[in-house]
C-alpha cells in the first residue's frame, strides 16, 4: 500500500484496502484525533505524543512545523515513518482534470454577467463544475440537471446559460431560492438582448425543499423529469452539499433507476450523522459503506471536523498566522504558555486531517462499488486546492447510460 499514491480504485477490494490501512493507521493516533483544545493544559496532551518526536518538533521553526507531513532528515525515525506513512494514504489533491470520466471536458471562462457577485473561488468552482457536468450529463443524454443545495443558483445558471441544459435547482433556504430566481432573470435578459429570439433560453427551475432523505430526493427529481408521461435521465450535481445531502445524493444514484450520472463535492464534514455517535432510527451518512463499517474506525465530531482541515490552507499560513493560530488555541485552553507545546501538538495533529477526509471519500467510493458493476466511479480533484480546498469530486455514470447517444 505505502508509496502507491493514486486517485481513485478500480475495484471495492483495492478501496478496501485502502480504508483498512488508514483504519489501522488512525487507530493508532486515536487520542491525537480525538483531542479537544480546551483541555491541552488540564489533561497535559503534548505528553501523549511520543516523547522523542515532541523533543524534537518544540526545537523546530513554525515553518517546519507547517510544513508536515514533510520530514526533515534529522528528525527521528519513526516521526519520519509516521509522515511517509500519511503521506502514502492520503489521497493525492492537485487538480487533475485529464480522467477518462471526464472525455472531452471543455471549461468556458465565465464572463462578467454570469461571474457576477462570485468571488474568485466560486468562479473558479463553478467555471470547472458546470463544465464537467456537462460533460458527463450530455454522455448520458440527460434531460435534466438537479443542482441539489444549489445555494444561490451559480452553477445552477451556469449550466442553464452557457450550457443550454435544464436545470432544477433545489435549496432549502427560501430566500436563497428567490435570490436563483432573480438573478436568473436578470441574466436571461442579459442574453435576450444578445440573441434573436429567446425560446432557446432555458431559466433554471427553483424548488425550496429540504431534503431530508434519499427517497424525497429521488421523488423530488422525477417528479421534475415525469411530466406529460415523459420519464427522462438524470443527473444529480452538488456543490459543496453539506452533510448528509452529499450521502442522500449518492443513496438515490443507487437506488433511482432515472438518475443515471453523479457529481458530487461534499463539504461539512462535521454535520454529517454517525451510526455510533447519534442513537436516532435514522440511516446515519457515516459509514456508508460495509467495508468501513468492518473497518473497526468510528470518527465522532472532533475528528469530522478535522476531517475539515485543509493541507493546503495549513500549509499556506504565514508564520504570523500560525503563531496566532497557535496563540488562539493557547488562549482557548486558558493558560498563557509558549508555543514550544502547542505548535509541534497541533501541527501533527492538523496533519492527520487530510487523512480523516480520505477515508470519508473512500467509503463513499466504496459504498458505491459495493452495488457491484452497474457504475463507473471516479474521485477527481477537479479544483485548485489552493483556491478550493475541498476540491474532490465523485463522479459515477451508470455504465447501461453509455447508451445514451445511440
Ligand atoms: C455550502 S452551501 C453550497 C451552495 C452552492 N451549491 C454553492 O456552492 O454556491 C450548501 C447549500 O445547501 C443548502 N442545504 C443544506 N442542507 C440542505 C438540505 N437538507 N436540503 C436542501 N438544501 C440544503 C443550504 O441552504 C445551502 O444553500
Amino acid at each position: 500500500m505505502a508509496a502507491t499514491r493514486r486517485y481513485s480504485c478500480k475495484t471495492a477490494a483495492e478501496t478496501l484496502d485502502w480504508i483498512n490501512a488508514i483504519a489501522d493507521f488512525l487507530l493508532r493516533f486515536r487520542s491525537l484525533i480525538d483531542a479537544h483544545v480546551v483541555n491541552f493544559f488540564k489533561d497535559r496532551l503534548w505528553e501523549t505524543i511520543d516523547n522523542q518526536w515532541m523533543e524534537c518538533l518544540r526545537k523546530e521553526s513554525v515553518e517546519n512545523l507547517l510544513g508536515i507531513p514533510s520530514a526533515l532528515e534529522h528528525w527521528p525515525s519513526s516521526l519520519r515513518e509516521f509522515v511517509a506513512t500519511l503521506r502514502s494514504l492520503v489521497l493525492p489533491r492537485e487538480q487533475n482534470l485529464s480522467n477518462a470520466i471526464l472525455e472531452n471536458f471543455h471549461a468556458v471562462p465565465l464572463g462578467s454577467v454570469l461571474s457576477q457577485g462570485m468571488n474568485s473561488k466560486k468562479k473558479h468552482e463553478v467555471e470547472i463544475l458546470a463544465a464537467a457536468v456537462s460533460t458527463v450529463a450530455r454522455g448520458v443524454n440527460a434531460q435534466k440537471i438537479i443542482d441539489v443545495g444549489s445555494g444561490q443558483g451559480y452553477l445552477s445558471q451556469v449550466l442553464s446559460f452557457e450550457y443550454q441544459l435544464s436545470v432544477v435547482a433545489i435549496d432549502s433556504s427560501l430566500h436563497h431560492s428567490s435570490v436563483t430566481s432573480a438573478r436568473a432573470n436578470r441574466i436571461k435578459k442579459h442574453y435576450a438582448a444578445k440573441l434573436p429570439g429567446d425560446e432557446l433560453l432555458k431559466v433554471p427551475q427553483t424548488v425550496t425543499c429540504q431534503v431530508l432523505s434519499s427517497e424525497s430526493l429521488a421523488a423530488l427529481s422525477i417528479r421534475t423529469v415525469g411530466k406529460n408521461g415523459n420519464i427522462g435521465y438524470l443527473v444529480l450535481a452538488g456543490l459543496h452539499a453539506c452533510g448528509d445531502l452529499s450521502v442522500n445524493m449518492l443513496r438515490a444514484f443507487v437506488d433511482c433507476e432515472q438518475v443515471k450520472a453523479l457529481i458530487n463535492v461534499g463539504c461539512c464534514y462535521n454535520l454529517v450523522s454517525e451510526e455510533s455517535s447519534e442513537k436516532t432510527s435514522m440511516i446515519s451518512g457515516f459509514p456508508l459503506s460495509n467495508g468501513a463499517k468492518l473497518s473497526g474506525l468510528t470518527l465522532g465530531k472532533n475528528a469530522r471536523d478535522l476531517a475539515c482541515q485543509s493541507a493546503e490552507r495549513w500549509k499556506s499560513l504565514t508564520k504570523k498566522a500560525a503563531l496566532q493560530n497557535f496563540e488562539l488555541h493557547a488562549f482557548r485552553a486558558t493558560f498563557q504558555m509558549m508555543q514550544e507545546f502547542i505548535g509541534p501538538y497541533w501541527s501533527l495533529r492538523a496533519s492527520l486531517g487530510p487523512l480523516i477526509e480520505t477515508y470519508i471519500l473512500l467509503d463513499r467510493l466504496l459504498f458505491l462499488q459495493e452495488h457491484g458493476n452497474f457504475a463507473e466511479v471516479q474521485l477527481v480533484p477537479l479544483f485548485d486546492p489552493t483556491l478550493s480546498p475541498r476540491n474532490v469530486a465523485i463522479v459515477a455514470r451508470k455504465i447501461d447510460a453509455n447508451i445514451a447517444n445511440t
